[in-house]
């Protein structure tokens, strides 16, 4: 295991038992935006691990969440997201996570997702493998969309001009079922270990995938955008599968994106009386 997967998973576990001390406190929250939540777990966990990762890795960068961002004098860059459903954690809703990973020159080398609730560590290195805790992964072997079970998010900004509940109606009906668990990493954590077949979300940042790409790609995943364009950390949205039903998915987004429906969705007058 290189120093970079190691160290990180070291942060994220630290980060992580710095989350779980405000969350059975009850913390507050804040407005970033409108609908964007923050709490001081948020910033506590981020200032930790861009603490830790200067002191490990002084000449890269960072780009964090919350604002803790470094332009380092390497060509390396870790991106961290210190609270990955921050809305979730406000509410009690145990589904959170902390996900660190790094790039050189573009390439991602290493990332971890740690959700501290349930104690698993989703690790991967690349060209090395993918680990859940000290197993290693590998995505379902489902070769169905009908025999599928897929995640998604919404945004918490410009969520009037979202347009997912379009997706979220057809896939639902062509699936088992669409999970909205509040955690984007942990969707692609799951992907990954094949809890998902599939997920997909619009206006994702950097720091909300870059772990979990990985994670898919080296279990032997697929991540694309919507459209099934190569992906990179600042598409529009992502597509990610357990690879075998990643054409069926993009099928059937590619439809929708036309405005052509599988299944129409009911008009609701109809169950007025
Ligand atoms: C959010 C979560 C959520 C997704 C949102 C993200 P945050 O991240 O990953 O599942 O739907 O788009 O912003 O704000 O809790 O770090
Ligand atoms: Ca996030
Ligand atoms: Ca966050």
């Amino acid at each position: 295991m290189s120093s970079f997967l190691e160290s990180a998973m070291e942060i994220a576990r630290e980060a992580g038992a710095t989350l779980m001390r405000f969350y059975e406190r009850n913390v507050g929250f804040e407005y970033k935006g409108p609908h964007d939540l923050v709490t001081a777990a948020d910033r506590a966990s981020e200032a930790l691990i861009v603490e830790r990762l200067q002191a490990h890795f002084p000449a890269h960068s960072i780009m964090g969440e919350e604002g803790g961002n470094y332009a380092g004098s390497s060509e390396y860059k870790w991106y961290v997201d210190p609270l990955d459903g921050t809305t979730n954690f406000a509410h009690g809703f145990p589904v959170f996570n902390v996900t660190l990973a790094v790039e050189r020159s573009g390439q991602l080398l290493a990332g971890v997702i740690f959700d501290p609730t349930r104690q698993e560590m989703f690790a991967a290195e690349r060209g090395a493998g993918a680990w859940l805790n000290n197993r290693r992964l590998k995505v379902s072997g489902v070769g169905r969309l009908e025999e599928s079970l897929f995640a998604t998010g919404f945004p918490n900004w410009r969520r009037h001009q979202d347009v997912n509940v379009h997706f979220f109606h057809q896939v639902a009906m062509v699936t088992h079922g669409v999970r909205r668990a509040g955690s984007a990493a942990i969707d692609l954590a799951y992907v990954a270990c094949g809890r998902f077949e599939g997920f997909w979300e619009f206006g994702l940042n950097p720091w909300d995938v870059a772990a979990g790409i990985l994670l898919i790609e080296e279990a032997g995943g697929k991540v694309t955008t919507m459209r099934g364009q190569d992906f990179s950390l600042d598409a529009p949205h992502i597509c990610a599968s357990n690879a075998v039903v990643h054409q069926q998915i993009l099928d059937l987004f590619g439809e929708v994106f036309e405005g052509r429906y599988r299944v129409p969705l009911l008009q609701i007058t109809r169950f007025a009386n």
